[in-house]
Parts: structure tokens; C-alpha cells; sequence
């Protein structure tokens, strides 16, 4: 009896009646955040499930485990519907973010611009490959110097009158010991100290000067060379210089002349002149009408400098220049003011690439 009244008092809730509402809910909604609301108020801890489930211990146990079944079954079914119904709402939320981030990849692209070298870099390489052709070397040397390397070493001792050709920036707290080097010999001085004769070679680099104007900048480049061994004349000097400037310009034509000239480190020196290039010698504004262009400072390395580098001076000669590549840059692309290189204005720049 006991038995009959506590099964008349279990309200057996409608199963399928609540799986298939869960089920209708379920896809009433489109926010999955809802998603998980109906969720909890089918399957939570004090959802509709588990609360008609706690009457099932009202029921006599075999009878029980019959009811327990079906609410298991039903249990299954709103977790299978709840899962197809996250699915459908993560491929409804991908579709519509494709749809928002749609991408034509048939569109042309925005392209990249083509970075380049600077004018000046394009002549420093266009140099050190044409002596590179005629077997030089390319040696290189510190911007920081000291005044031995960059002045005594080359037969300037210290009150040297020649020191004041260069307007020098010394290093502050360095007493005049450091220096920013005035130009590329002192790398000369390094190489022959380093090195065994004979030798070739080509120093392009930075050098600083206390100068602007419109053809000098504080900072510019030169390009050293020097060529050491036991018969090299002066003669070999204008063979080098006259064949690399006709390359450098691409005009078989084009004539050098040297004039006799004062550098402390060679003896004798020359200023290396060539024909004009915009004019063929006739003369015009750019060689002011003279017909010929200043290139480079050049001579037979003074005995001096060669004993300075620990170079046996009765067995070695050799001869020495110092060339202008920002010279050279503006006179091959026709540029007027060296100031624009270093304006890093890229309207300019740009027509270089
Ligand atoms: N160093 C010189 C200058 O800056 C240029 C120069 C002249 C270099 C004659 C040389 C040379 O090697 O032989 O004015």
C-alpha cells in the first residue's frame, strides 16, 4: 500500500514535452551566449531535468530504474540537439565574419615600392668594381683617428703647415689626439703597416671636413689608392687613373693631364685633371670654360711615409691618389649641388634607382 501511495504522489513530468521544447528553444535562439542560458535552465543543476528527476525517489526502485532510463534518453536527446545547435551557430558566426572580412584576391595589389642605393654608394661600388678588374684590393679604416694616422704618419708633424689645408673636427676630450679622419690616407698608412709589399689597393670612405657650401658638405666621400711595390712610376699612375675615369664615364675619349702640386705625403704630387665631360675640353659653365675638371690629388709616395709604415723605402716606391667620388657622382648624373645627397629628399633619390 505504502508503495501505491508514494507512486500516486510522483507527478511524472512529460519527457518528450520537454525535450522537444528544449529542442524548440534551442533553435529559437541565435546567440550563443542564449545558448547556454536554456541550457542551464534544461540540463543546470536546478534545471527542469534535474529538478523532476529528484522525484524520482519517491518511486519503488525497480520502477525507478525504468524512469531513470528515460530520463537519461531524454537527457541525451537535449544534449545532442544543444550540440547541433552550437555547431550551427559557429558556422553561422564564421560565415558571417567571412562574409564581413571578404577579401578579393583578385584585386590587384598595392605593390611595393622599390627601395635603391644612393647615388653616392652606386659610384663607391662602381669604383671598387673597375679596380677590383685591374687587381686592386679594397681596404677599409676607422672614421675615428688618431692625428698619427691621419696627419704625422703621412709626413705631417705636428705644426706641420699642411695641417691647417684641412679644417679639421677634433674629438673633445681627446686632446688633439682624436680625431674625425680629413680624409682616406690614413688608411694608407694602416695598410702599409699591416702589410708586406707589393700591393694594390682602393680605400673608399667617409671623411669630415669643417665645410659647407654648395659643392662641400661637413661629410663627404673619398676613395684612396695606392700601389706599392719595386718599380711602379708615375707613368703606371696615369695608365691607372686615365683607364678607370674613361671606364667610370664610358667615354674611350676622354683625356687626363697632371699637374705639378703640394701633398706633404707624395713627392712629386699632381692635381689629375681630365677633359670635360659635359663639353670634350671646349669649355662651358660646368668646367668654367677652362675645358678640364679636377678629379683627384695624386704622386709617388714620399720616402718619409713609407718610413713611417715600416716600409723598406731603398727597396719600395710607389704612387698614391685621393680621388672625389661625390665629384664624380654629380658630374656623371649631372647634379648640381652636393647638399641634395644628403637632404634625403626621396623625389631626388628616386631618379637614381
Ligand atoms: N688626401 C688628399 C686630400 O684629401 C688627397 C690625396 C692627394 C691623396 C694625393 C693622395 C695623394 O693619396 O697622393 O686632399
Amino acid at each position: 500500500m505504502a508503495h501505491r501511495a508514494e507512486a500516486v504522489e510522483f507527478q511524472m513530468i512529460d519527457l518528450d514535452k520537454v525535450v522537444s521544447r528544449a529542442i524548440a528553444e534551442f533553435s529559437g535562439t541565435n546567440d550563443a551566449n542564449d545558448l547556454e542560458h536554456i541550457k542551464a535552465r534544461y540540463l543546470g543543476k536546478s534545471g527542469v531535468l534535474s529538478e523532476a528527476r529528484k522525484e524520482l525517489a519517491k518511486l519503488p526502485p525497480d520502477e525507478r530504474r525504468d524512469v531513470g532510463a528515460r530520463f537519461n534518453q531524454a537527457k541525451d536527446k537535449i544534449e545532442a540537439a544543444l550540440a547541433a545547435r552550437r555547431d550551427e551557430l559557429a558556422a553561422d558566426e564564421l560565415d558571417s565574419r567571412l562574409g564581413e572580412e571578404a577579401l578579393d584576391v583578385t584585386l590587384p595589389g598595392r605593390g611595393l615600392a622599390r627601395g635603391g642605393l644612393h647615388p653616392a654608394t652606386r659610384t663607391l661600388e662602381r669604383i671598387e668594381q673597375l679596380f677590383r678588374s685591374i687587381g686592386f684590393d679594397v681596404a677599409d679604416g676607422p672614421e675615428i683617428e688618431t692625428d698619427f694616422h691621419n696627419f704625422t704618419a703621412l709626413n705631417q708633424p705636428q705644426d706641420h703647415p699642411a695641417r691647417s689645408m684641412h679644417d679639421t673636427f677634433y674629438l673633445k676630450g681627446a686632446g688633439q689626439n682624436l680625431l674625425l679622419r680629413t680624409h682616406t690616407s690614413p688608411i694608407q698608412v694602416r695598410y702599409m703597416q699591416h702589410h708586406e709589399p707589393p700591393f694594390k689597393i682602393i680605400a673608399p670612405g667617409r671623411v669630415y671636413r669643417v665645410d659647407s657650401d654648395a659643392t662641400h658638405t661637413p661629410m663627404f666621400h673619398q676613395v684612396e689608392g695606392l700601389w706599392i711595390d719595386e718599380a711602379v712610376s708615375l707613368a703606371d699612375l696615369k695608365g691607372v687613373l686615365t683607364d678607370f675615369l674613361r671606364k667610370f664615364f664610358e667615354d674611350e675619349k676622354l683625356r687626363t693631364r697632371f699637374r705639378p702640386s703640394f701633398f706633404p705625403f707624395t713627392e712629386p704630387s699632381a692635381e689629375v685633371d681630365m677633359s670635360c665631360v659635359f663639353c670634350d675640353g671646349a669649355g662651358c659653365r660646368v668646367c668654367g670654360q677652362t675645358g678640364w675638371l679636377e678629379v683627384a690629388g695624386s704622386g709617388q709616395v714620399h720616402p718619409n711615409v713609407l718610413k713611417a709604415c715600416g716600409v723598406d723605402h731603398e727597396k719600395y716606391m710607389g704612387f698614391a691618389f685621393g680621388m672625389g667620388p661625390d665629384r664624380l657622382t654629380m658630374l656623371r648624373y649631372g647634379i648640381d649641388d652636393l647638399r641634395l645627397f644628403y637632404d634625403g629628399d626621396l623625389r631626388f633619390l628616386a631618379q637614381f634607382t
